[in-house]
């Protein structure tokens, strides 16, 4: 018996990494998987077999999956993605939006190229692999599907040399916050994961950094983050929606969302320049103190098992 018997998912950028992760457990725990993966390089150049040898995988594993090499990156490429499982499976429960590429430049050296491609993989390949989804659920009125989507760290936080991949990830995160709206109505939840893990797509910026990393070690392995997601997938998660989890070191955290933590007011004038003068220090340290508590409540706890 697993958390999953039954349900058909499909998880985009399956075929190395986090995805290959997450296609695995799924499977371990009873879902029928499309496995997605262009299979190329890590800026999104040339294509390759890697979904397919994940596919064997899970089928020498006893579970149960079909490849589908498709780009995220068009409309066209989400259909396809869409047909798979319904042509294979004829359903559809769950769709992780996993896909990703790096092109790394600070806002100098960025080409146009480097900003469309980055966009196209991540944000408009969220779109165009949800949106037949969406449909489909609308249109069959298919109850407790399962939407998780991947930004980053560098779009929710910031990371130097990644104006085009933190634009998209943090489009992704908004994506998110609206189709968990959208989709409530199907009990459809959509949640975010913000990952952290030693993969091809990180391993070379830490050790640049001078801080190399294993993929094998439990804190760094690409293998922590698929549990995470296999509960949201879950029917245990059915509550959880609009949310976006943190999941790297070994820890599992919750993310605070934006939100306006003080503010003033005015009736029936707006600010003069001189009463700006105290009041944006004012919430400029309101701000400083609340992110200084929630540091503090962000702390690790130890779980006792
Ligand atoms: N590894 C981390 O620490 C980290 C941190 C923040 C966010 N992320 C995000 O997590 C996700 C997984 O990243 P990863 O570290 O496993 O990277 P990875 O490079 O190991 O895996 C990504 C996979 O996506 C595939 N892919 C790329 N473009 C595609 C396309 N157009 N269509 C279909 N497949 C495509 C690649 O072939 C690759 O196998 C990405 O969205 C990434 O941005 C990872």
């Amino acid at each position: 018996m697993g958390v999953l018997d039954g349900k058909v998912a499909i998880v985009t950028g399956a075929g190395r990494g986090i995805g290959r992760e997450i296609a695995l457990y799924f499977a371990r725990e009873g879902a029928a998987v499309v496995v997605n993966d262009l299979g190329g390089a890590v800026d999104g150049s040339g294509s390759g077999d890697v979904a397919e040898d994940v596919v064997q995988e899970i089928r020498a594993g006893g579970g149960t999956a079909v490849s589908n090499s498709a780009s995220v990156a068009t409309a066209e490429g989400g259909r396809s993605i869409f047909e798979t499982a319904m042509e294979n499976f004829g359903a559809l429960d769950i769709l992780v939006n996993n896909a990703g590429i790096l092109r790394d430049k600070t806002i100098f050296k960025l080409e146009e190229s480097d900003w469309d491609e980055v966009m196209a993989v991540h944000l408009r390949g969220h779109f165009c692999c949800t949106k037949p989804f969406a449909v489909y659920i609308r249109e069959t009125g298919r109850q407790d599907c399962r939407i998780i989507n991947f930004s980053s760290v560098s779009g929710l936080f910031g990371n130097f040399g990644q104006s085009n991949y933190g634009a998209a990830k943090a489009g992704i995160a908004g994506f998110s916050r609206v189709l968990a709206l959208e989709l409530k109505k199907y009990a459809c939840t959509v949640n975010t994961i913000s990952p952290g893990a030693a993969t091809r797509m990180t391993i070379p910026l830490m050790e640049a950094r001078g801080r190399p990393q294993a993929a094998d070690a439990p804190e760094r392995s690409p293998a922590q983050v698929a549990p995470v997601v296999t509960w949201l997938a879950s029917p245990a998660a059915s509550d959880i929606t609009g949310q976006i989890f943190h999941v790297s070191q070994g820890r599992v955290g919750i993310m605070q969302q934006p939100a306006v933590v003080r503010s003033f007011e005015k009736s029936g004038a707006f600010f003069t320049l001189e009463e700006l003068d105290q009041v944006m220090p004012t919430l400029a340290e309101a701000k400083r103190a609340r992110d200084l508590e929630v540091r503090e409540l962000a702390k690790p706890e130890k779980l006792s098992v």
